[in-house]
């Protein structure tokens, strides 16, 4: 073994692993006993893995005379893995802030959709937009994301609903994966609204007999990588029909399926979802019991939004219920120009205030299960050996002050490290 490491974090108060024994997803139990070490010390190698954790006695004798790039004496303060946050819309023109007061005046998310505006208003935008001007607030984006403690980002495509507009937003995300420090996994969006002037049938063709087969031909040449499949279904956009046949052809192409269903209306997407095989549903405030059991049984991951029932006043996502089913839950930002939050630890704290998640759970949903919801938990995640070197340093002598303190959290998060390297 070489002796070279790049990074070594020294004598933290407490290391939540989240979990140690190669879990690949956390359920109620998992989540309520997360894994935390007092007085722990960290390796990470050259290679960006975690190479050893644990008491910091213990690593300080295993290691001494070995060298390395960067020592950081984490005395008094905490390490937590990278936040992960499993639902976003990054790449878009046109902000929506007119709308926000037309919401708090009374009308609903629907209203406006139908009247026009909502997902149709950024599309035009987005339409317009040149390649650099998108990639120029994307990365703007991404960093404040970054300095709220994201080091793993699930970024959609969907405000172009045409072939042209899809491929420039996925070459933007594609550009952000290959010039950023921030992880992304990629999802094409293509069924995020039925265009203007197209039948729900003739949006579904569009999709599956034109954008997903030239999506296929860019990624078999490796111009792209697109990772996820979505679409949204509801009642008045895609309904369970269209959807099961546009996530259908996205999985026959080998895209993973994770999708929004059941958010304004019960449409039985939990239920489609397990059928599929879906890695993840987003949203659910109003899934049925039966699609939770179906869930559960599947182990298709929810993905819950709290930041999207908060703005838009709807029932609270029902994460006790599906944590007492055995539900895998995960937790994203859902950022878009509806829900404009780009910070994960506000996210926990809505999830544990208006859904009564416990702060164990809220990390466990914000780490292992969105790694899972992405399908990369076998490499992100949680502090294990062998997995990326992603974390967060905490100002404070308890982890938990980052989901408690509301607000703050840039002051709060002393380093972000990604795959070892201070960023
Ligand atoms: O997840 N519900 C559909 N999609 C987004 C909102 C997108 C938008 O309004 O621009 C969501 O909340
Ligand atoms: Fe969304």
């Amino acid at each position: 073994m070489s002796n070279r490491f790049k990074l070594y974090i020294k004598n933290a108060k407490q290391v939540v692993l989240v979990c140690n024994n190669g879990e690949r997803f956390l359920t109620k139990e998992g989540m309520k006993n997360l894994s935390v070490i007092e007085n722990c010390s960290l390796i990470i190698g050259i290679d960006g893995l975690v190479k050893a954790v644990g008491p910091a006695d213990s690593i300080d004798s295993r290691f001494e005379g070995a060298s390395f790039e960067n020592v950081i004496n984490a005395t008094g303060m905490c390490v937590i893995p990278g936040l992960i946050d499993a639902h976003t819309h990054p790449v878009w023109a046109g902000d929506r802030v007119h709308e926000f007061a037309l919401k708090l005046a009374g009308a609903t998310y629907m209203e406006v959709h139908q009247a026009g505006g909502g997902i149709h208003f950024t599309v035009t935008h987005t339409r317009q937009a040149s390649p650099d001007q998108l990639f120029s607030s994307l990365s703007q984006r991404l960093t404040r994301m970054l300095r709220s403690g994201t080091t793993l980002v699930e970024c959609k495509s969907g405000y172009g609903l045409d072939l042209d507009t899809e491929l420039k937003m996925l070459m933007v995300i594609e550009r952000a994966r290959q010039s950023l420090d921030i992880g992304i996994s990629s999802t094409y969006c293509g069924a995020h609204a039925v265009p203007k002037g197209k039948t729900v049938a003739e949006a579904t063709e569009d999709i599956i007999k034109v954008q997903l087969p030239k999506l296929k031909e860019k990624m078999e040449q490796g111009d792209l990588r697109v990772d996820n499949i979505d679409v949204f279904c509801e009642k008045g956009v895609f309904d369970l029909d269209s959807t099961r046949a546009i996530l259908q052809a996205g999985k026959d192409m080998g895209l993973q399926i994770n999708f929004h269903g059941d958010e304004l209306n019960p449409m039985n997407s939990a239920q489609l979802g397990a059928e599929l095989n879906a890695l993840a549903i987003s949203h659910l405030e109003e899934v049925t019991n039966g699609g939770i059991a179906a869930m559960a049984k599947a182990g298709t991951s929810a993905v819950l939004l709290p930041t999207t029932a908060y703005i838009l006043r709807l029932p609270q996502p029902r994460a006790r219920d599906m944590l007492d089913c055995g539900v895998i839950v995960a937790l994203g930002s859902d950022f878009n120009p509806n829900a404009y939050c780009c910070s994960m630890p506000m996210v926990m704290h809505l999830a544990c205030v208006n859904m009564r998640m416990a702060m164990n759970e809220a990390l466990a949903a914000a780490t292992i299960n969105a790694a899972y919801a992405l399908g990369l938990s076998q490499s992100h995640g949680s502090l294990e050996v062998g997995k990326q070197g992603d974390l967060l340093l905490i100002n404070s002598s308890r982890w938990e002050h980052l989901i408690y303190q509301f607000g703050g959290h840039q002051e709060l998060i002393k380093y972000v490290i990604i795959k070892g390297n201070v960023v």
